[in-house]
């Protein structure tokens, strides 16, 4: 009798739905975990979040590398360092929080200095999005109203999470019923020792930019695409974050450290490395691609303890780092950088991918 032939098992991808908790209006939250059969991943409709992603180090064993909390109280409390929020409708800063699309002049709010940042006071990050599951994951939908936060026009925005393997890829898209400016992006914390063990600062980070937009002391660009060769902004090959944080240099020091837009190389719209973050501790690699313009490499420098993740651990300065794939800051101030401008009958596409390996 013939022997049945082994099937490989095949890593079949799954989601899940269940409640996250509610609202202060009562408002249920859904959270989805999305499993490959490598990572699992878990996004919620609040702030259309990245909650989890529980990759294996060199060994197999599990553990989570993004931060955040478990419990939806603590996402609602305001204000919150973004631990893994969609930011918008503008991620990073706006200068004086003010623009002007075809004459018309706008103003919002400001919270940051003398400056907007992700989107005011109530961004993107603070709405219950709508969800639906797609094949590989979830869409999240957010009707953002004429005016909201000052801006222009009905946004409507939709950000999909999808996994596929090792691989978290997201996808944004928006439309508009007016000229309007926009800029999403996650805005998820790394730490590659998993658990939140530790800080970033062993960890090494490569950047495929040769470019980077400096800043003035308020971090809004100065206009220039500078050179990061002979700065400790060089990371055209892999660096420890932690080696040159603390040199003498007037960028590091306004931005308490790395809080700067690289210029990723290639074509903008076109799917291409940004960075990779490798832990020689764990092994873990994290690969990040986009089709976005710039990178924001923030190491952390914000964070002050006021906030404790969910393994108990207090969310220190560099207790993790983001990489904000995006347009570069205060675009509708800068005619000459790539535009963030969004105009009726046109769709905004972007994708970022997220993937999660091991080196020896
Ligand atoms: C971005 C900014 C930082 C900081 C964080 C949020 O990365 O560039 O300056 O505002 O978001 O704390």
């Amino acid at each position: 009798m013939a022997v049945a032939m082994a099937i490989p098992a095949v890593a079949k991808g799954e989601t899940k739905m269940s409640i996250f908790g509610k609202t202060a209006d009562g408002v249920p939250v859904p959270i989805y975990t999305l499993t490959s059969g490598q990572i699992e991943v878990r996004v919620m409709a609040y702030g259309a979040h990245l909650v989890s992603v529980k990759a294996p180090d060199r060994n197999g064993k599990t553990a989570d590398v993004v931060l955040g909390y478990d419990d939806l109280s603590t996402y609602l409390k305001t204000p919150n360092p973004y631990i893994g929020a969609i930011v918008g409708r503008y991620g990073n800063r706006i200068a004086g929080g003010k623009f002007t699309i075809d004459g018309n002049s706008y103003q919002i709010p400001l919270n940051d200095g003398p400056n907007a940042l992700h989107g005011g006071p109530k961004g993107f990050d603070q709405y219950v999005w709508q969800a639906h599951e797609v094949p590989g994951g979830v869409e999240f939908t957010l009707v953002s109203p004429d005016g909201d936060m000052g801006f222009p026009g009905t946004l409507t925005a939709k950000v999909r999470y999808t996994l596929n393997g090792a691989t978290l890829r997201i996808d944004y898209t928006a439309t508009t019923d007016k000229p309007t400016v926009l800029n999403l992006t996650n805005h998820a914390y790394y730490n590659l020792h998993g658990d939140e063990q530790g800080n970033i600062l062993d960890q090494k980070i490569e950047i495929n930019a040769d470019r980077y937009t400096p800043v003035n002391a308020t971090l809004i660009p100065t206009g220039e695409l500078a050179p990061v060769a002979g700065t400790p902004l060089d990371f055209t090959k892999p660096e420890v974050i932690g080696a040159r944080i603390g040199v003498d240099n007037e960028q590091l020091k306004r931005g308490h450290g790395y809080d700067f837009n690289w210029v990723v190389k290639g074509k903008p719209g076109t799917l291409r490395l940004a960075a990779t973050v490798t832990d020689p501790v764990s092994g873990r690699k994290l690969t990040v691609e986009t089709t976005e313009p710039g990178v924001q490499f923030y190491s952390g420098n914000f964070l002050d303890g006021s906030f404790t993740g969910r393994h108990g651990v207090k969310y220190e300065k560099h207790t993790g780092l983001c990489l904000e794939t995006q347009h570069f800051p205060d675009s509708p101030n800068h005619p000459d950088f790539p535009s963030t401008l969004l105009r009726p009958g046109e769709t905004m596409h972007s994708t970022t991918t997220l993937t999660f390996g091991v080196v020896k």
